[in-house]
């Protein structure tokens, strides 16, 4: 009798937790950035492009697509441990930045593509750009991004592009915007990013998840609590003064 009652402990001590982190959060999440766009102006639209977002990436299985890559090619590194933006939360991290239109988006590390087509599709910027080391995803995206053009014929998705390689070997200089989903990065890829980061022109706004960018040339706008597929993580954004 005492084991059964020390399993059904163990087992609500690990249930209780995981259906917090994963399931009620999210949910309680979701709930409230729907309320809050309730009564804005333009709320109706947000949540219509998330609703068209989702719809694109329903049985979209970029972990496992990752997965099959990082063993193909021997990567058994952290740093690349998959994980997403959530459509909505991402969006509204977006507003708070005011992009202007004609200003250059990039995502490095951009997996499947989910954040290149949110801003594309959510913002005016005239180059929405991913850039990814691993060709599965990077496949995937393109493929993502032809689904999108026969699904909605009437957006304007020229200014999307996907790249293959690695973030810390390749130009984003015109960037106006770029986004890092920082989390699993080791501390030497972040260090070599801050460095690269530090040559964008003042003004230029970088989003990171979890990792914070310390450089005397970038001022802190935001940090807050946001939505991810894994959760919810610390995010934070920062604009570059001089
Ligand atoms: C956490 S995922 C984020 C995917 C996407 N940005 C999102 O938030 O939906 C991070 C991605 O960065 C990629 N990555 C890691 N190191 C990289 C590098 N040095 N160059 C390009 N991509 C990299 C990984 O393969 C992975 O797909």
């Amino acid at each position: 009798m005492l084991a059964y009652y020390l399993f059904v402990l163990a087992l609500i001590l690990v249930l209780v937790p995981w259906l917090w982190r994963y399931k009620v959060r999210p949910y309680l999440a979701k709930k409230d950035m729907r309320q809050s766009l309730a009564n804005v102006d333009q709320g109706s639209k947000v949540l219509n492009q998330v609703k068209q977002l989702e719809l694109l990436y329903q049985r979209v299985f970029a972990e496992a697509i990752s997965r099959l890559d990082r063993s193909r090619l021997g990567f058994n590194e952290d740093a690349f441990i998959y994980g997403e933006i959530d459509f909505l939360s991402f969006i509204l991290i977006l507003q708070k930045i005011e992009p202007k239109p004609n200003e250059i988006y990039y995502d490095l590390g951009s997996g499947s593509g989910k954040s290149v087509l949110a801003a594309a599709l959510s913002c005016h910027f005239s180059k929405s750009c991913g850039i990814e080391l691993l060709p599965g995803l990077v496949k995937l995206a393109h493929k993502q991004l032809e689904r999108a053009k026969q699904l909605w014929p009437s957006a304007d998705l020229s200014s999307i592009e996907f790249i293959q390689g690695d973030f810390l070997l390749l130009d984003f200089s015109d960037a106006d915007v770029v986004f890092i989903n920082a989390t699993c990065l080791h501390y030497q890829t972040w260090q070599a990013l801050t460095v690269k980061l530090a040559s964008l022109k003042p003004g230029s706004r970088v989003i990171t998840t979890t990792k914070k960018l310390l450089h005397q040339d970038f001022k802190l706008l935001y940090e807050g609590r946001e939505l991810m597929s894994w959760g919810m993580n610390s995010v934070n954004i920062y604009v570059k003064i001089r």
